[in-house]
């Protein structure tokens, strides 16, 4: 069980902590020798649905790297298939749907998450974990905006065009699968937390793809929904996405306590642009596979910019790539730890 006094959760607070702490988006899964071996044996749902192999699969990074704060393993689309949606994860893709959302009658297959029964598995993860770890769990969801892409767009996608079809050419629906997608995600943070998760991101990871002005009229009321509702549970609630440089204002009003920044944004610009609260990031993914110097010296550009600040937690600007060295990622945690220790 992780304290009040965790360095992460002190970072989270904008308290002084004895070291910058350290976690990585992404930490769990296929970077890890040992994930790839459990994926040879079950399929990536079978891992979410089973509360002993989620646990396996979430203190896997915590031992291996050292970090700061778990992240509990699941996906953003685990709440959509709770609800009985079909949704298929496929390797080096992504969550795939067999009916992509597209009309008004699509609403109904949305209907109220019951987190007691639709999400057991999960709840009774994420108990065995609070008592297994010594750092924070951090619980998460997707936020509305990245949960519809995938839902409307029935998969991955690189401009999200239907998205924004449907966003600026039926903002009345728009608004209706926003308001559902934010009270599926609240409704799970919510259920995380009472399970015993000390912080929650809510990971909006393609909003970067829209015009400020869209963003603030037709997406940030349904974030802002999921965020300020779990307003008093009293836990640290980070709020993540990627090429958010020109949202990052907004975003840092949305009711977020920690906004993550990515590599695009110098973090102190970042931090300036975010206002009076906490930010995570930013080291570019890709300066992973550089020799280790780089790597140090990178990571030591954004820590001489933070300057002993308090306030920031030290992670990628997005997730772990897939081959990624585990040992250069524990190299960085301790180094980082090194650097920063008071
Ligand atoms: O951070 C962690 O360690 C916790 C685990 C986690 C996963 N997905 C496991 C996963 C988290 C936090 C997520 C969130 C998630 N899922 C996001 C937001 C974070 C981000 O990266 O922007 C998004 C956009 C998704 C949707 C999704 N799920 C994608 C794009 C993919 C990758 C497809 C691929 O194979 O490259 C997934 C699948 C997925 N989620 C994997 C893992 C470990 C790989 C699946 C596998 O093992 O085959």
């Amino acid at each position: 069980m992780a304290d009040a006094q965790a360095p992460f959760l002190r970072a989270c607070r904008r308290e002084a902590a004895p070291h910058t702490p350290v976690w990585f988006m992404r930490q769990a899964g296929r970077s890890l020798p040992e994930f790839r071996a459990l994926r040879e044996r079950h399929s990536f749902f079978d891992l979410v649905r089973s509360p002993e192999l989620t646990a396996e699969v979430t203190l896997q990074p915590v031992q291996r790297l050292g970090v700061d704060a778990a992240i509990l393993f699941s996906d953003i689309v685990t709440p959509l298939q709770a609800i009985g949606i079909d949704v298929e994860m496929r390797s080096g893709v992504g969550p795939v749907f067999a009916h992509p959302f597209r009309t008004a009658a699509d609403l109904d297959r949305l209907r109220p998450l019951e987190p007691d029964t639709d999400l057991a598995h999960v709840i009774e993860a994420v108990r065995i974990l609070v008592k297994e770890l010594d750092v924070p769990l951090i619980g998460f969801a997707g936020a509305p905006f990245t949960m519809a892409s995938y839902l409307v767009e029935g998969g991955p996608s690189r401009d999200w065009a239907r998205t924004k079809a449907l966003m600026l050419g039926d903002p009345e629906l728009w608004r209706a699968l926003l308001d559902r997608l934010a009270s599926l995600s609240l409704a799970s943070l919510r259920a995380q937390v009472g399970a015993g998760a000390a912080a929650v991101q809510l990971f909006d990871s393609w909003v970067g793809a829209l015009d400020p002005h869209h963003y603030a009229e037709s997406v940030m009321p349904a974030s802002a929904k999921v965020l300020r509702g779990l307003a008093d549970l009293g836990v640290p609630r980070i709020h993540f996405g990627v090429s958010t440089g020109e949202l990052l204002g907004m975003m840092g009003k949305a009711g977020a306590d920690v906004v993550g920044v990515d590599w695009r944004t110098p973090i102190l610009d970042g931090w300036a642009r975010v206002g009076p609260l906490a930010v995570q990031g930013n080291l570019d993914p890709a300066i992973l596979g550089a020799p280790w110097e780089v790597v140090a010296r990178e990571a030591d550009r954004i820590l001489d910019a933070i300057d002993g600040r308090p306030g920031h937690i030290f992670n990628l600007g997005h997730g772990v790539p897939a081959d990624a060295d585990p040992d250069v990622l524990a190299r960085l945690v301790d180094h980082v730890h090194r650097r920063t220790q008071t």
